[in-house]
């Protein structure tokens, strides 16, 4: 299942106000000229860094091994400092705020957890929490919460310990500790990178489902580009020596890569990999005939008539689809079950998945409520690959290509 996404970002913009978007556009972590060093390193880790990371948003670092994505994010909480350069976290130079208090206002997770091994899970939720001086009860609840926020049942986790947890929970309780002490910014370091690829996708939407209602400025480290995809607003594509390649929506890197180096590191995948970046709410509404699942007879020979081949979507009163009907020259024929439709959520990705696994040409679609949307048909998918491996414009809003389409 994939999780909903918004044209905005992956936390969903409902009801925001225009004050709030704007608040949000601001760049939470800006990196000037950021130079890394180690003593004795011929290459610098990382190079000249400019980045501007925009509040409440989740970017992602995505690049091969050793390219300066885990020294970027130690710089940014003062776990190491920079050789040259300058990082402002809410327009505040790093450098004046003590690290331990910086430390406190930026969430930290890693590969597994990073969980402390002899304390229970509510003990290390709390860890920040506690350096702040809150009260027991406070705390107490705070961990609850938490754990409620990440789908592990207080009264089953808060006290068991590390080695108690799949690697899966370990990975919860690492994010609810970050969120311990409600940091604005949250560094994650390939935080699901040890999760098998299951328990993975789980974990992906349900820190997507947490993000929209949290809201932190999140950097987001992968070696993934299918998980970069998935988790960004935005994208920073890594090379060697810390060099951002290019720094963009997904969908922009996908259709228009910067370079060789970019067109390499997205690999064959790119046109299948943006049909995951389209939900179907965002394309056109079709006009797919119908036909009342009540109908008269010569009602229903009429619809058929004007369908003339093909087959004619049924629906029940309530208008939401029932099934098909088959039309062969001009006469109605057999009806044909509906595999189950897809919601507004769904993206074009998940109706190639399920034609392709129910051998099926074309799937209805739904509203929020189950009520006939319309159509998508492979022939729409397919034309939408070629246009997409053209680059032509984004599918994305108006002008874009018809995915769902009239018969
Ligand atoms: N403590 C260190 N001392 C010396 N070199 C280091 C240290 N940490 C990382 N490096 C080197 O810096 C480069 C970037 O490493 P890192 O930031 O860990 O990359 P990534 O997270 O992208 O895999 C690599 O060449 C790595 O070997
Ligand atoms: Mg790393």
């Amino acid at each position: 299942m994939l999780e909903k996404m918004t044209n905005g970002s992956k936390r969903g913009d409902g009801g925001r106000t225009a004050g709030e978007q704007q608040d949000e556009d601001r760049a939470m972590i800006r990196l000037e000229a950021l130079t890394k060093r180690y003593p004795g390193q011929r290459q610098a880790a990382v190079e000249e860094l400019d980045l501007e990371i925009p509040a409440g948003r989740i970017v992602t670092f995505v690049g091969p091994s050793g390219c300066g994505k885990t020294t970027t994010m130690k710089l940014i909480n003062r776990l190491i400092e920079p050789t040259s350069g300058r990082i402002h976290l809410d327009g505040r130079d790093v450098t004046e705020v003590a690290p331990h208090v910086l430390r406190r206002n930026i969430g930290y997770t890693i590969q597994q957890g990073g969980l402390f091994p002899h304390r229970t899970v509510a003990d290390n939720i709390a860890t920040v929490p506690r350096l702040l001086g809150w009260d027991r009860e406070r705390i107490a609840a705070r961990v609850d919460e938490l754990l409620d926020l990440v789908g592990l049942a207080p009264q089953t986790y808060r006290r068991r310990y590390p080695k108690q947890l799949s690697g899966g929970q370990q990975q919860r309780v690492g994010v609810a500790r970050a969120l311990g002490g409600d940091p604005q910014v949250m560094l994650m370091d390939e935080p699901f990178g040890a999760i098998d690829p299951l328990n993975r996708e789980a974990l992906q939407n349900e820190f997507l489902r947490i993000q929209a209602e949290v809201r932190k400025t999140i950097v987001f480290v992968t070696h993934d580009i299918d998980e970069a995809v998935k988790m960004g607003d935005r994208i920073a594509i890594f090379g060697d020596g810390g060099v951002v390649h290019q720094y963009d929506t997904p969908e922009r890197i996908l259709a228009d890569p910067a370079d060789d180096f970019v067109s390499d590191f997205i690999g064959a995948g790119a046109s299948v990999r943006r049909l995951s970046l389209t939900p179907l709410g965002a394309l056109p509404v079709p006009d797919w005939p119908t036909v009342g699942d009540s109908a008269g007879g010569e009602e229903r020979a009429a619809a058929a008539r004007r369908a003339g081949h093909g087959h004619l979507m049924v629906l029940d009163d309530d208008g939401r689809p029932a099934g098909w009907l088959r039309v062969e020259d001009g006469a109605p024929g057999e009806r044909l079950p509906l595999l189950t439709p897809l919601g507004p959520d769904a993206t074009l990705f998940d109706a190639l998945d399920r034609m392709l696994a129910a051998n099926s040409s074309a799937l209805a679609v739904v509203d929020g409520d189950g009520g006939y949307r319309g159509v998508v048909t492979m022939d729409a998918v397919r034309e939408l690959i070629n246009s997409t491996a053209a680059h032509a414009p984004r599918p994305h809003g108006s002008g874009g290509s018809d995915a769902l389409q009239e018969v």
